[in-house]
């Protein structure tokens, strides 16, 4: 998952790849580093850390060259050090990669043998070395790069320099997405429209196997074959221009903010506000020939897929399955000729997600993407998709993007419900008013952030808990979880609130804080027996629960701390609950002083498996 910028031009380079870097960081932001050409020679500056530390190493060091190669690196081969940030170099090629070179040990010890010395412990750095051979062995530049795709196994996006083509960029693609986009006197690569959107007003994507050779006036791609191949040029409709934090301290703050408006952007997108009805696009099936629906996703997509099973199950009557992308794919489960299969992805580029849509697909599946960018590989590689309209999420936490998935499945579940005869006319009107009330929901929630301040002040110190809910309540808890783990370090689980008493309730003890995830619904009473059992063994309880839940809590009223959200419904309820709980997790993670929009070790999108 790194990304990848590179161009070559008529003017210097580097401070636009550094700003083009800066477009890329989501991806990783554990090292990184730029290279150019200049003088007949190959320079570079590097750096561990985020790109705060290449910035300021450029201020002092200039890197002159109107052709170059940048990089932002997420770790997968070697630690998060200098030494193994890219652009790896030899005295005649530099190199930048996304992806995994599978074969990189194999590959690594034959070239030891041939006598090469390393001096990182990525597999990048056997690529570099590789292409270097060939061109030693008096292969020409682009024969070289071909002779090195056949070499490497793996998923790959490649900038190349090559010291002997010195006005050349040339663009490798074999499984990790890479594009170019072209501007006046000068052509880029970018691993995402959003890095060449600043620049470029088109963006041509490579396919796999294509090898581009780029010139500041031009390029042409040639396919696997050799065969010169013209690919579409697309126009860069959307402005994808950064989006500043604003009033807010961190992006994440900004995005929980932002929820209330672009839930109601979302549904505006899939519902005709004046009749009260749904609206959505038409797609390519007939929904009521759909038996089966599987949803697959990684991560906090995931979760909103389990939220989502219960409307599908509830309002289409299918057998509905919900899958990690990353199981999904090296399973064999059956696919029936008229599943349908739905992928979520906010980035739309998830490595373990993109290849189950591929294997569907493959599989005579019917598929749906629900993305949020929306000229995201997997919106290119599925049969239809629905963008969630979340807006640019910057903060590696999934907070806009997972509730307007939300909003997107909902509305899809009621679609298919009323299209298979499920779900009658006024159940469509009664659920689609229930889904226009959220964004007032939520801004009712997030009046009361003061409380939640309150309450991780108390929290601040905590090293393990658990969140505990029933129904929809246990993926909204498991995503309250994720969302504390990833942010404050804090270990966290999320756990059916019936299931406690198979193991995990040997985990209490006095003072452990314990999320009770309880709506005044159908699953009230059982939850709170669960919550009983968990009070009995001295564990420190924070329920969230509406009025009537509090109400009805009987008399350990004064032993639990609460937090009140307004009353919901089956579509509101997974909502109106996260919004706690990604609040909490944002100001525990604060008092901990831990970098909130960039945790250690995670990159928001994750292109790699
Ligand atoms: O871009 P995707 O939705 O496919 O990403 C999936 C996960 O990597 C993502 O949700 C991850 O779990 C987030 N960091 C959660 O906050």
């Amino acid at each position: 998952m790194c990304g990848i910028i590179g161009l070559v031009s008529k003017r210097e380079v580097s401070s636009t790849l550094l700003e083009g870097l800066k477009r890329l960081e989501y991806r990783g932001y554990d090292s990184s580093g730029i290279a150019t050409i200049n003088n007949k020679k190959i320079e570079r500056v590097r750096s561990k850390g985020n790109l705060s530390f290449l910035e300021e190493k450029l201020a002092n060091i200039s890197l002159p060259g109107k052709i170059g190669i940048g990089h932002t690196r997420w770790a997968t081969h070697g630690s998060p050090e200098e030494k193994n940030a890219h652009p790896h170099i030899t005295n005649k090629v530099a190199v930048v990669h996304n992806g995994i070179i599978e074969n990189n040990n194999q590959l690594r010890n034959q070239l030891i043998e041939a006598g090469v010395k390393f001096s990182s412990d990525t597999d990048t750095e056997v690529v570099c070395h590789i292409i270097t051979s060939y061109i030693n062995s008096g292969l020409n530049a682009y024969d070289s790069i071909r002779a090195t795709m056949n070499d490497v196994k793996g998923s790959y996006a490649f900038g190349v320099l090559i010291l002997n083509e010195p006005d050349k960029l040339f663009a490798v693609r074999g499984g990790s997405p890479l594009a170019i986009g072209s501007a006046r006197n000068e052509n880029f690569i970018g691993s995402d429209t959003y890095s060449l959107s600043a620049y470029s007003d088109n963006i041509t994507y490579l396919k796999d196997g294509d090898v581009a050779v780029i010139e500041n006036d031009s390029f042409r791609v040639f396919d696997y074959s050799n065969s010169s191949v013209k690919r579409e040029k697309q126009s860069i409709i959307e402005s994808v221009s950064l989006s500043e934090k604003g009033i807010f301290k961190h992006f994440m703050s900004k995005e929980i903010h932002e929820q209330p408006e672009v839930i109601a952007k979302s549904l505006s997108n899939y519902i005709d506000m004046d009749k009260g009805v749904l609206n959505i696009p038409s797609l390519p099936y007939d929904f009521s020939t759909i038996t089966n629906v599987t949803l697959v996703a990684c991560g906090s997509s995931y979760y909103a897929g389990l939220i989502a099973r219960d409307w599908f199950e509830k309002f289409t009557n299918v057998k509905v399955d919900v899958e990690i992308a990353s199981e999904f794919r090296y399973r064999e489960p059956p696919m029936v000729s008229n599943g349908l299969t739905i992928f979520i992805s906010q980035s739309g580029e998830t490595a373990d997600t993109l290849a189950a849509l591929k294997h569907c697909k493959s599989r005579g599946q019917k598929t749906i993407s629900i993305v949020n960018v929306g000229d995201s590989s997997m919106c290119r590689d599925s049969d239809a998709s629905l963008k969630i309209y979340a807006g640019p999420e910057i903060g590696v936490a999934s907070t806009k993007a997972f509730t307007c998935q939300l909003v997107v499945l909902a509305c899809l579940a009621i679609k298919i419900g009323t299209s298979n005869g499920s779900l009658s006319k006024e159940q469509e009107k009664e659920y689609v008013k229930s889904l226009l009330s959220i964004p007032r929901l939520i801004s009712n929630t997030l009046d009361k952030e003061d409380e939640i301040i309150d309450l991780a002040h108390d929290l601040s110190n905590i090293t393990t808990t658990l969140y505990l809910g029933r129904g929809q309540m246990y993926p909204v808890a498991m995503e309250g979880a994720l969302k504390l783990k990833e942010i404050s370090y804090v270990h966290a689980e999320g756990y059916p609130a019936g299931e406690m008493k198979h193991g995990p309730i040997a985990l209490l003890e006095k003072d452990l804080p314990i999320f009770m995830i309880a709506p005044s619904n159908s699953l009230y009473e059982k939850t709170v027996s669960n919550l009983y059992e968990v009070i009995a063994r001295d564990a420190s309880v924070i329920l969230l629960t509406d009025n009537e839940g509090l109400h009805n809590i009987g008399l350990i009223k004064n032993k639990i701390k609460t937090f009140l959200v307004d009353e919901t419904d089956i579509i509101s309820a997974p909502f109106v609950y996260t919004l706690p709980n990604q609040l909490i997790a944002y100001h525990i993670a604060l008092l901990k002083g831990t970098d909130v929009d960039q945790p250690r070790n995670l990159a928001k999108s994750v292109t790699v498996e």
